[in-house]
């Protein structure tokens, strides 16, 4: 979709459909007043019907007498909330998309928000109706229109000032990088194997000068000691591989801030096997790091001025003749012995060796792990947070303050000393679970004993990248808003 700027008013838009705001009460927007002069006083007569009550997210398409179309878009009651501007243009987006028009006009000007600019309306209006255009057919050998691009909204005007440009294409950024979160994630395992994560991540190499990709093969990590990844990835045909991507575009010399994501591209669990029922979901298992592949792609559109790696830690988890059995004792890159108590507690277990690769390869400014690491923080926060561990204060409010104006929110879970005993083992230097209690915590706890000393943080998104079962299954996109915000933070 193609943003463009205008200083040119709704009532002169001689296009396809006009996106006007409407209160459900007080003054109409300036903007909604003017456009209603010149339809006389059509806008107040749909109003007088009060089928349509403007709420915040209440939207309707009507058709005038000579044919052009009319969104209305209910804001509700002014100011705005975030949550309600987001719903709003969320649900205009999704009124237009259904409409056949192919282009349209947005004034969002006069709408004040509670505690937003108008840089940050600007920029959601474009990550909400860029965001609306995801759709997943891959799969379907029937494509809905491919080619066919006549009902999909192809230029969208915003009656706003140049100023406000930048704004409008951060929010495209995070919204294209989302999309392609969301499509890696949706695809199935018999497609997406660490191999093609680490083919999309070369293929992202070549999108900008300042990226670089390398690829760490299993000869290469037997070579490293990383006998922890390796203990996961031998148990499947399928090879596994960490992925860096190196982006340079702050200044040389500038430590970068890195991202680790977990890339389970199937999760099995392994010798302790899980539970058929719902077991596809773990396809997902790779969405951590299909968020840092959406982030970096992001970030090269964004072109912004900031050193950071990405790391994919991609492996695939099966039971297998070569697979780890419970009881194994392993020897991780950084020296720990491990004890797999439990096969399916596999993603620290690939995460690991990935941290003590970037710390020693990095020297990282910061180092966030994102990964769909546990049941239990799922079961803790639902859908709504990502689970946010780190005993670094700075870190944590600069990933609280990103994940607040991306509104892509997560909560702080403990991660005290005090719980680091649970992961004790009679065999080893530590066990891969911690029992039954706390199991978002000792989890964040193994990650700790590999990034001792660093500015670190893990986020568990295990609730919060897909949308489980029935017709709402599939992935979110998240955190790659509070990535994005996160490193674009850094660039300021
Ligand atoms: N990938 C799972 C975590 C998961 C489970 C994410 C369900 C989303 C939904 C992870 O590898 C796992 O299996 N964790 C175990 C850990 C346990 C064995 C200590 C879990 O949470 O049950
Ligand atoms: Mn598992
Ligand atoms: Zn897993």
């Amino acid at each position: 979709m193609q943003f463009t700027l205008t200083q040119s008013s709704l009532a002169n838009y001689s296009g396809e459909a006009i996106v006007v705001p409407v209160a459900s009460k007080g003054a109409q927007p300036e903007q909604t007043q003017a456009l209603d002069k010149t339809l006389n006083g059509f806008i107040a007569q749909i109003l007088d019907k009060k089928d349509f009550k403007a709420k915040a997210g209440d939207s309707l398409l009507v058709l005038q007498a000579n044919g052009s179309r009319l969104i209305l878009m209910g804001v509700g009651e002014l100011p705005l909330s975030e949550k309600d501007f987001i719903k709003t243009t969320q649900a205009a987006a999704k009124t237009l998309k259904g409409s056949a028009a192919t282009q349209a006009i947005i004034d969002i000007n006069n709408l004040t928000l509670a505690k937003q600019d108008a840089s940050w309306a600007h920029q959601q209006l474009a990550q909400s109706f860029q965001g609306s255009l995801y759709h997943f057919d891959e799969c379907k050998s029937k494509k809905a229109n491919a080619e066919d691009t006549s009902n999909t909204i192809q230029t969208l005007e915003v009656v706003a000032s140049e100023k406000l440009q930048d704004a409008i294409c951060f929010g495209q950024a995070i919204a294209q990088g989302m999309a392609f979160t969301k499509k890696l994630s949706d695809l199935p395992a018999n497609v997406v194997t660490p191999s093609y994560l680490a083919d999309e991540a070369e293929k992202l190499a070549t999108l900008s000068d300042k990226l670089t990709t390398h690829i760490l093969d299993e000869d290469k990590m037997e070579e490293l000691g990383m006998g922890s990844f390796l203990s996961v990835s031998k148990g499947s045909i399928e090879p596994g591989k960490i992925v860096c991507m190196e982006y340079m575009g702050g200044k040389k010399g500038d430590k970068p801030h890195v991202l680790v994501g977990k890339g389970v591209t199937f999760d099995t669990g392994g010798i302790s096997l899980k539970p058929g029922a719902g077991m596809d979901e773990m396809k997902y298992d790779m969405c951590g790091a299909a968020s840092v592949l959406g982030t970096v792609l992001a970030m090269i559109k964004l072109e912004l001025p900031v050193n950071f790696v990405g790391i994919l830690a991609a492996a695939e988890n099966m039971p297998s003749g070569h697979a780890s059995k419970p009881g194994d004792i392993v020897t991780a890159m950084n020296g720990t012995t491990i004890e797999i108590l439990n096969t399916d507690a596999e993603g620290r277990l690939v995460l690991c060796d990935a941290l003590t690769y970037a710390i020693d390869t990095y020297e990282p400014a910061s180092i966030v792990d994102i990964a769909t690491l546990t049941g239990a923080c799922m079961m803790a926060l639902g859908g709504v947070n990502s689970g946010l561990f780190t005993q670094n204060e700075d870190l944590a409010s600069e990933l609280m303050s990103a994940s607040e104006s991306s509104q892509d929110a997560a909560w702080r879970l403990p991660l005290q000393d005090e719980y680091q005993e649970l992961l004790d083992s009679n065999f080893a230097d530590i066990a891969n679970i911690g029992g039954r209690l706390a199991g978002a915590t000792t989890a964040a706890c193994f990650l700790s004993r590999f990034t001792k000393g660093q500015k670190w943080a893990h986020l568990d998104i295990a609730g919060t990248a897909w949308n489980s079962g029935g017709k709402n299954k599939g992935a979110t996109g998240r955190p790659v808003p509070l990535l994005v915000n996160y490193l674009a933070n850094k660039a300021k």
